[in-house]
């Protein structure tokens, strides 16, 4: 690359980008996201110059002149060439203060502002939590990914993933390789480790740490309790792990989910606990028209509605769902920039009462938060 066509310059970082990249100013005031550095961190960076002047331009980290005191050594060898974590030499704290700066951030740029901002909840286990992860093979390579890449790292021992995965882990490498493969590890609710190949149709969802979701099933119950909410609705229900944490004082639930294997498995778990009756599960695949499809007593005859979408969100189909009897939204989300973005849809309806955020992934730049709007009364 030669000089024309890019420039090298040092920068301070001072804060977090809303995906997780460093962000710092030149003396003019331009602004550069730089992936792989940190608040306080002094860098080296190579951007590309535009023809026309701009304020805002990704670049790339050449070197770091000077690190950052809240870094510490890296808890993994693979870091950062495995691109599975983002933060493993960055003080769990200054992670925490970063993910709540990035929830600010992508709220307030969007103009929200919520009536109640809950401190982040932690983690306790910050290492060693993973219950699912998915490895490559590559002949006799097995790991992850490079960052940013499909060729794989090899890696002996993942510093995120369960003890358990890591054994199996350990057992696959013993297997005669051949060729490229994906699988994916994971701990059954009994604790016993287990593999299966990555399909085409993909997995069946299933969050990853055990100790952070029972907090997430807890918050989300007690806030739907706060609500006095009887019939729900749940959007993107996956195998029920909200459902079963909020449902007890509902009177009538419909859940939807696109996974076939996921509402298999929470109809099984709603007739192990006699909820045949109240509780309907679906394959259901939630677009643009589906509301349309339900008969009418259905579609107005709830009162809240529960969503906990992938990270593409819902879109500006949440509009389609809100009915006048619909007086509350539970919105669970892993992406705070199409949270605010779907809510925006439906800002003259409802406001934006309550809002906090969970560490359901340490050790990376990913945030889950729960937002509860009330309809204008
Ligand atoms: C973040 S998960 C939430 C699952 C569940 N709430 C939990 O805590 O385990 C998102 C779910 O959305 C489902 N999904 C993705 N796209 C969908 C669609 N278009 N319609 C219905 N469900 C969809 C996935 O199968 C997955 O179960």
């Amino acid at each position: 690359v030669s000089d024309l066509q890019t420039q090298e310059l040092s920068l301070q970082i001072d804060r977090v980008g809303s995906e997780g990249q460093g962000v710092g100013a030149d003396s003019q005031g331009n602004v550069y996201f730089v992936a792989g550095s940190v608040p306080g961190d002094k860098v080296r960076v190579l951007y590309r110059p535009t023809p026309r002047p701009v304020k805002y331009r990704d670049a790339e980290l050449v070197a770091i002149e000077a690190p950052s005191a809240s870094r510490h050594p890296s808890a993994c060898q693979y870091f950062p060439e495995c691109g599975g974590c983002d933060w493993l030499n960055w003080d769990y704290a200054e992670q925490l203060k970063a993910k709540e700066s990035i929830v600010t951030h992508s709220l307030s740029k969007l103009g929200w502002v919520p009536q109640v901002r809950l401190p982040i909840v932690p983690a306790e286990q910050v290492l060693g939590y993973r219950t699912r992860i998915q490895v490559s093979r590559d002949g006799d390579r097995l790991g992850f990914y490079r960052r940013g890449t499909r060729s794989v790292v090899n890696v002996d021992h993942c510093a995120i993933a369960r003890p358990e995965l890591n054994a199996l882990m350990t057992e696959l490498r013993q297997e005669p390789n051949s060729g490229r493969a994906r699988e994916e590890l994971f701990i059954d609710t009994s604790g016993k480790a287990h593999r299966r190949s990555i399909d085409m149709y993909g997995l069946d969802f299933a969050q990853i740490h055990e100790a952070q979701n029972e907090k997430l099933r807890k918050m989300v119950a007690d806030l739907i309790g706060q609500s006095q909410a009887r019939t729900i609705i749940e959007l993107f229900c996956g195998n029920g792990n909200l459902t079963f944490a909020y449902g007890e004082r509902a009177e009538k639930i419909w859940a939807v989910d696109s996974s076939q294997r996921s509402i298999e498995r929470a109809n099984q778990a709603a007739l192990a606990k006699g909820w045949e009756r109240k509780a309907e599960f679906q394959v259901r695949n939630v677009g643009y028209a589906l509301r349309h499809r339900l008969p009418a007593e259905l579609s107005n005859s709830y009162d809240t509605l529960v969503l906990d979408p992938p990270r593409q969100g819902i879109g500006d189909s949440l509009r389609e769902w809100v009915s006048k009897n619909l007086k509350n939204i539970f919105y669970v989300s892993c992406s705070p920039i199409t949270f605010a973005q779907d809510i925006t849809h439906i800002r003259d309806l409802y406001s934006l009462k309550s809002l906090q955020t969970i560490d359901m992934f340490p050790q990376t730049r990913h945030v889950e938060v729960v937002g509860w709007l009330q309809r204008h009364s």
